[in-house]
């Protein structure tokens, strides 16, 4: 593919001695969310961590925007336009809204763009932010590494505990980040809402990438995600029925354990 700000080749990742991501090749363009969907401990938010620098990865190249990053600390990555959204990071509780905003900027970032995107945000610029809803707090949470004007925006869970439809207004304003010229790599548990937003899916098992392509190959093929995330068919319409499916359509609720794949890969081992 032609055109893409940001391109994954052959990477691989490790966690201490573990790798857990292997051979992912993958593509972001400009005006695209593309997704990285996958069951729980499938090694998305380690592929997230190995895009922005917070783990190495062992072998394969990263470009952002034509530029090779894979060697990059991460502040320099940062520098070179990859904002990201870590999964879990939370406000700063006692900070105003808008020094929340400001706070890695220096009164520098473009405050007016994220208030557009949020209006919720600027009626509230001066309350604390420890006084917000969980779903405006994770707009400060976006709007935070929006404000720097990031080429790609890495996005990982921000459904976590949050009601469908707070999901559902964050997606929305996700949508809107590509109309102002920010390509989207997003995680998200909550399947179906952001396969509604996305343009391009990737669906990781064990670390591998099982599927690329459009989004709308998925959208409502809940049984071929099923297959996708977990590797086989459900054997009886029980075990089709059963809790193990809630990702796909239905994220856990908050507060409930996550559903477990059958965790990393070991290098080598079989399948
Ligand atoms: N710091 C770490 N050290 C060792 N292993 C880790 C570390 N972080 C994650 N892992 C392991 O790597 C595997 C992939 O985890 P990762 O968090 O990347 O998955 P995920 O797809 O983001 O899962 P989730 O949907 O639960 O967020 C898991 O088996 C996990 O236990
Ligand atoms: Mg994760």
């Amino acid at each position: 593919m032609s055109g893409e700000i940001l391109r994954l080749r052959d990477v691989s990742i490790s966690r201490g001695e573990v790798p857990i991501v292997h051979d992912v090749s993958l593509d972001v363009v400009p005006g695209a969310v593309t997704l990285i969907l996958g069951a729980n401990g499938a090694g998305k938010t380690t592929l997230m961590d190995g895009i922005a620098g917070l783990v190495r990865n062992t072998s394969g190249t990263i470009h952002l925007d034509g530029v090779a990053i894979e060697r990059f600390p991460t502040y320099r990555r940062a520098q070179a336009g990859l904002g990201y959204v870590e999964q879990s990071r939370t406000v700063f509780r006692t900070l105003t809204v808008e020094q929340n905003l400001l706070v890695s900027q220096a009164g520098k970032g473009d405050l007016d763009m994220v208030y557009r995107l949020f209006p919720e945000l600027e009626k509230r610029r001066n309350l604390q932010a420890g006084h917000l809803s969980g779903g405006e707090q994770q707009m400060v949470v976006l709007g935070r590494a929006l404000i720097s004007d990031p080429k790609v925006v890495l996005i990982d869970e921000m459904s976590l505990g949050l009601a469908p439809v707070i999901v559902s207004r964050l997606m929305k304003a996700v949508g809107d980040l590509v109309g102002l010229g920010i390509a989207v790599l997003l995680i998200e548990q909550f399947a179906h809402l952001a396969l509604e937003v996305g343009t391009n899916a990737y669906v990781l098992r064990k670390g591998r990438v099982v599927f690329s392509g459009p989004c709308e190959e998925l959208r409502g093929a809940d049984q071929r995600l099923h297959e996708l995330y977990f590797g086989a068919a459900p054997a009886t319409a029980a075990d089709a029925a059963a809790p193990v499916a809630q990702p796909v359509a239905q994220p856990v609720a908050a507060g409930t354990p996550a559903v477990p794949s059958d965790g990393p890969e070991p290098e080598g081992g079989t399948r």
